[in-house]
């Protein structure tokens, strides 16, 4: 069981991905918990201020660092009673480390994480400097908040653990698992429209169907990604 605390100021956006499907189906068998928090109501104002001016100028709005330093270390004195420390918090931002599936697998050794959505106008640094532990953005784009690159973050990594596929054999011959991507994939009927299986898949010859798979793997991986070849393996 891994729990994942989310602090945002945009809970609702969080309804879709993880009250559907397998994701549902992990929560109801104790895979995941996922705790939403939102970050106004640990504030304290009449108005609920999360966000201010930056000093300096300039346009946009940055995150007071005061509600959520609270609402972290709210959840920090509620894990520590169930004397578990050393909890990473993690800020979602542009400015972070790119994810990866490297990422998302050394992240499933945690049992528990915090992950803060930053705005992408900013979170005050002193959020950065004094209560987070690690940084992730999830490509070189801008979202308007970190909330939707969360939930990447969130499916990656549940995903992988243990009790959430049907069957953990899809895992070790996804894309990116061993530095490859996916070999191409095919169903009944074996013909359709005139397009036909490629014949070693229905040939029941294990070691040549594996063959024929690597082999797709590496000239997919050429020809889309150049990139990946070179650090592959
Ligand atoms: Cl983590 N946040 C925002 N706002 N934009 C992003 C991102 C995160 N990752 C890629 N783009």
């Amino acid at each position: 069981m891994i729990q994942i605390f989310i602090l945002t100021i945009s809970p609702e956006m969080f309804q879709g991905p993880f009250n559907c499907g397998l994701f549902q189906k992990a929560v109801d068998k104790g895979v995941v918990k996922v705790d939403i928090r939102n970050i106004r109501d640990y504030t304290h104002d009449k108005h609920h201020t999360t966000d201010d001016t930056p000093y300096g100028g300039g346009a946009g709005m940055v995150m007071k660092p005061e509600p959520i330093f609270e609402a972290v270390e709210t959840i920090k004195a509620e894990l520590a009673q169930q004397e578990i420390s050393d909890v990473p918090v993690i800020l979602m931002t542009p400015q972070g480390q790119l994810l990866t599936q490297a990422v998302a697998q050394r992240l499933t050794q945690y049992q528990n994480m915090i992950i803060i959505c930053g705005q992408y106008e900013g979170v005050d640094e002193r959020v950065r400097e004094h209560l987070v532990t690690e940084e992730i953005s999830i490509g070189d784009y801008v979202l308007s908040g970190g909330e939707l690159a969360a939930m990447v973050v969130v499916n990656t990594v549940v995903r992988l653990l243990p009790g959430f596929l049907g069957s953990p054999e899809s895992l070790i011959t996804e894309s990116h698992t061993d530095g490859l991507l996916e070999y191409p994939q095919y169903t009944r009927p074996p013909e359709f429209r005139n397009w036909v299986v490629p014949e070693v898949l229905l040939s029941g010859n294990h070691a040549q169907i594996a063959k024929w798979r690597k082999n797709q793997s590496i000239i997919r991986t050429k020809q889309r990604r150049p990139d990946m070849i070179e650090r592959a393996s």
